[in-house]
């Protein structure tokens, strides 16, 4: 996926470009080796838990920023760049991390920000939200079919002990049986999505993406399941709300999947779906 990614991306070899999601800078680090002497990089992460991996990128050419998609458009002029790249979702190493609650795999406490210095953790949350909230972000963020049923068990069992770990998730009686994926996958991303207000934050990039790029910029975006890519799509064929058509963006060819043996390689990618779009 990265080759087709920075194959879109880097239409012009001496331009200016923005990686919004640094993570741990695999992907700067590619653009900054296709890159020639007069093109430049800025990179953003709202996790300031990557800052040292930026640190790492000695290059006259990169700067990093730790902010969120919905503080660019306060960040950087507007018409900066010739392309921007989203890759969607949380890095290895946030997922690596075990204090940080993201994976089912693990024991720890359910923190899920990506940005721990603000808003509300995910056992904050699970602890003061409603029935009906907690089922409405498992149905519509996590596609989970049993998602009043997993609701109620969380409020029965909060009510004799808080929900503080990820073992008080994944030992939920789930009313069914799934051969492939764990049965909390669904929820965890649930969770994480609410949290970290992934939805609104995407429909903000998105939109960004118009003032910051320059005439003729791209726009690749990695999305990693049918919520995000449905946005993105829509935003591409002109169909999101509150965005003018006039100012738009074409859709650039057709989605791209990863190849069998990229999927070999990078098991994550296997769920991947590329899409390019142009500034008109
Ligand atoms: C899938 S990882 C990116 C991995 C990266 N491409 C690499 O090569 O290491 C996504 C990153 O985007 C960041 N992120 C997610 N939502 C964000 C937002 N709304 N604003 C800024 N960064 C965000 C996460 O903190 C995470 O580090």
């Amino acid at each position: 996926m990265p080759t087709e990614a920075l194959d879109n991306l880097l239409h012009n070899k001496e331009g200016d470009y923005l990686d919004c999601t640094f993570g741990t800078g695999g992907h700067s680090r590619r653009i900054l080796e296709n890159i020639g002497i007069s093109g430049s990089l800025k990179a953003i992460d709202k996790d300031p838990k990557v800052q040292k991996f930026a640190n790492q990128i000695l290059d006259k050419r990169f700067e990093f920023k730790n902010i969120s998609f919905s503080d660019l458009e306060n960040s950087f002029p507007s018409e900066s760049f010739d392309g921007m790249l989203i890759d969607l979702g949380i890095s290895s190493f946030q997922l690596d991390d075990h204090s940080r609650g993201f994976s089912f795999k693990s024991e720890s406490i359910l923190d899920m920000r990506m940005n721990q210095t603000q808003g509300l953790t995910a056992f904050e949350w699970l602890n003061s939200a409603n029935e009906k909230e907690i089922a409405d972000a498992f149905y519509y963020l996590g596609e989970e079919r049993k998602s009043r049923a997993l609701a109620k068990q969380i409020v029965e069992k909060r009510k004799k002990r808080k929900i503080s770990l990820t073992s008080d998730l994944t030992n939920l009686k789930f009313p069914y049986s799934r051969s492939k994926k764990h049965p909390a996958t669904n929820i965890f991303r649930a969770i994480r999505m609410f949290i970290n207000n992934e939805i609104e934050e995407l429909i903000s990039v998105l939109k960004s993406s118009l003032s910051l790029l320059k005439k003729g910029g791209k726009l690749v975006v990695i999305s990693f399941h049918s919520i995000e890519d449905r946005i993105v799509k829509n935003f591409l064929r002109g169909r999101l709300e509150n965005v003018s058509l006039e100012s738009y963006m074409k859709s650039e060819g057709k989605l791209i999947k990863p190849t069998e043996e990229e999927v070999f390689n990078n098991p994550r990618s296997r769920s991947a779906i590329l899409r390019v779009g142009k500034k008109l």
